[in-house]
């Protein structure tokens, strides 16, 4: 019986922070071992924020290797540049004719970018949503591992391929959804007592995988803290959930209960908490860092990988358009 199609993608912004790791690459890691999984670095969606080329190469090439370091095979996963995969954009086209603009305006992520840079909302961030849809349906994926931030993108991805079936009263597409092992998606949160860990909310917001353990700690330790609690047992604010939420991503779960208990009898200290923090981060950090360094080193195998990928991709890539193609009337 033939596996279930997987696939998913990170920009390449820069360093992936934990956030990352815990919302998408982990689940990667162990569904290369269950399901036919294609994975690839989003260097086409990076490019609304206009990378200089220099950017765009090594940021892509630093993703890669990240992937790696983090364990992902390239003999089990086919792990590939979205650029080398032209294909997708294709199909973009063709998913953009049935693309609307009052529901792509009302998307989220997009209205956010647009708070955060006005000057520079181009239609490529507007259909972000409809090159995402088609990235999963070139390879008719049914599940793609991604953290909170993307739900959204899921569901429009389900409508732009159910729209499609159904204008060409075909059943090209499956509709594929967001998957992680827990079932419910996980939003890291940032250091700065809001939101979620992401490079737009700034790099003091965000430990990166690669950062070095003196960095780490200084992070922590300024992340932002309360008074401390005023009564037995109160709910945490924001900040505070933030630091217990990302210590049960890397502490033990007696670490998390001995921190709750001072929490909850209002004896907690935010410096031993930070403190702790910051020694399970830095233990969870250290072998992916030491990896990182090794494998940036071997460029001919890094090179080789992605060759191996971009031809397994584009094989699966061509079906898809081969079919898409003849549906909608394009004939030999
Ligand atoms: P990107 O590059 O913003 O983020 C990559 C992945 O990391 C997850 N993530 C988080 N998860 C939990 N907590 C956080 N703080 C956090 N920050 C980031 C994201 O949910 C995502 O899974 N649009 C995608 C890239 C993409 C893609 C695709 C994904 C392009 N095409 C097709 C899946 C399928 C993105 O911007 O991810």
């Amino acid at each position: 019986m033939s596996k279930e199609i997987v696939c998913s993608g990170i920009r390449p912004t820069g360093n992936l922070h934990v956030g990352n790791y815990f919302g998408a690459l982990r689940n990667f890691v162990r569904m290369q071992d269950d399901f036919d999984c294609f994975f690839f670095i989003a260097d086409y969606h990076s490019l609304t924020t206009h990378p200089t080329p220099d950017n765009l190469y090594n940021n892509a090439r630093q993703i890669l290797i990240q992937y790696l370091a983090c364990g992902l095979d390239p003999e089990k996963a086919t792990i590939y540049l979205q650029s080398d995969l032209p294909e997708t954009i294709e199909l973009y086209l063709f998913l953009n004719m049935n693309a609307y603009l009052g529901e792509l305006e009302r998307v989220a992520a997009f209205k956010d970018k647009v708070r955060q840079q006005p000057n520079n909302v181009n239609a490529g961030l507007l259909t972000y949503p409809t090159l995402m849809a088609a990235d999963i349906l070139i390879h008719k994926a049914t599940k793609v591992p991604v953290g909170k931030d993307q739900e959204q993108h899921l569901e429009m991805t389900r409508t732009f391929a159910n729209r499609f079936n159904n204008m060409y009263k075909n059943e090209v597409f499956p509709l594929p959804q967001a998957f992680n092992y827990n079932d419910n998606l996980i939003k890291i949160p940032g250091l700065d007592g809001s939101g979620k860990m992401g490079k737009s909310e700034g790099e003091a917001n965000c430990i990166f995988l690669n950062d070095e353990p003196s960095v780490i700690k200084k992070k922590i330790m300024r992340a932002k803290t309360d008074n401390g609690p005023e009564a037995m047992n109160q709910t945490k604010p924001v900040e505070i959930e933030n630091l217990f939420t990302l210590m049960k991503a890397v502490s033990t779960p007696d670490t998390v209960a001995y921190f709750d208990d001072l929490y909850n009898h209002c004896q907690i200290r935010y410096g031993d908490l930070k403190k702790q923090l910051a020694e399970d981060m830095v233990a969870f950090t250290t072998p992916l860092r030491e990896r990182i360094n090794e494998i940036a080193a071997d460029e001919d195998k890094l090179r080789r990988i992605m060759d191996m990928g971009r031809d397994k991709a584009h094989e699966s890539a061509l079906r898809t358009l081969t079919e898409v193609r003849h549906v909608i009337g394009y004939r030999n």
